[in-house]
């Protein structure tokens, strides 16, 4: 599917991400980040050397696993010390008070990781969240893929939710290609490419903390 533009939100994607988010669940908007910003991204994660990697996992906490069955890419977190990370944590906390503001959403908190996919990886078929589990709602997917071409596979493939019927939207891993759909209702999967592909993933929480059991992110 072609991302599309609406062109009265040309200047500020945020309110269109929110727009396209409440009409259906999903938002895939193309050169949505300045390009400075973009272009220091991915410099940035394409110069951390492998020991900044960690072989990704699974799950959460004491569930956490490794399985190579379902997903063969390496992350690194990002914690704000960089001065492209501090801008891109700036850009997506402009996106959750838009979110929160125009949706309603209450999201509290943002989390996210570079990713790097060697060419053959992939992340199989899977939900980046548990309905009534109730931490993560929105993922958020941007893409740091310079000169992407249609053959190099690495499409983000979106299933349709529960009691819908379309096709699969799959979704090129172009630089600047900004996703976000609802973390509890799309399956999804990660075609393997055949280059190295480099993307940053994150998710908007909401606070699921009690006086008896702290929820921090990460
Ligand atoms: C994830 C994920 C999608 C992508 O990290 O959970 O689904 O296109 N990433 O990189
Ligand atoms: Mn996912």
């Amino acid at each position: 599917m072609q991302p599309q533009i609406d062109s009265r939100h040309l200047t500020q994607p945020h309110s269109m991400i929110a727009t396209q988010l409440a009409d259906r669940g999903v938002s895939i908007v193309p050169n949505a980040i300045p390009s400075e910003l973009g272009m220091a991204l991915w410099r940035e994660v394409t110069e951390l050397d492998d020991a900044q990697f960690q072989a990704a996992k699974i799950g959460r906490q004491r569930l956490e696993q490794h399985n190579r069955f379902t997903r063969t890419d390496s992350i690194c977190w990002i914690h704000g010390t960089s001065a492209p990370c501090i801008a891109w944590l700036a850009w997506t906390e402009s996106l959750r008070q838009t979110l929160n503001r125009e949706l309603f959403m209450g999201l509290f908190s943002f989390e996210s990781h570079y990713a790097h996919y060697r060419p053959g990886d992939f992340y199989k078929r899977h939900l980046d969240a548990f309905r009534g589990e109730a931490n993560r709602l929105v993922s958020v997917v941007l893409y740091l893929n310079p000169g992407w071409q249609p053959d190099d596979g690495g499409e983000l493939v979106l299933y349709p939710r529960d009691g819908e019927i379309h096709e699969p939207i799959k979704v090129t891993p172009s630089f600047g290609t900004l996703v976000c759909f609802l973390s509890e209702e799309f399956p999804h999967e990660v075609l393997p490419a055949k280059r190295d592909r480099y993307s940053i993933a994150g998710w908007f929480r909401v606070n699921t903390s009690t006086a008896s059991r702290v929820d921090p992110p990460r």
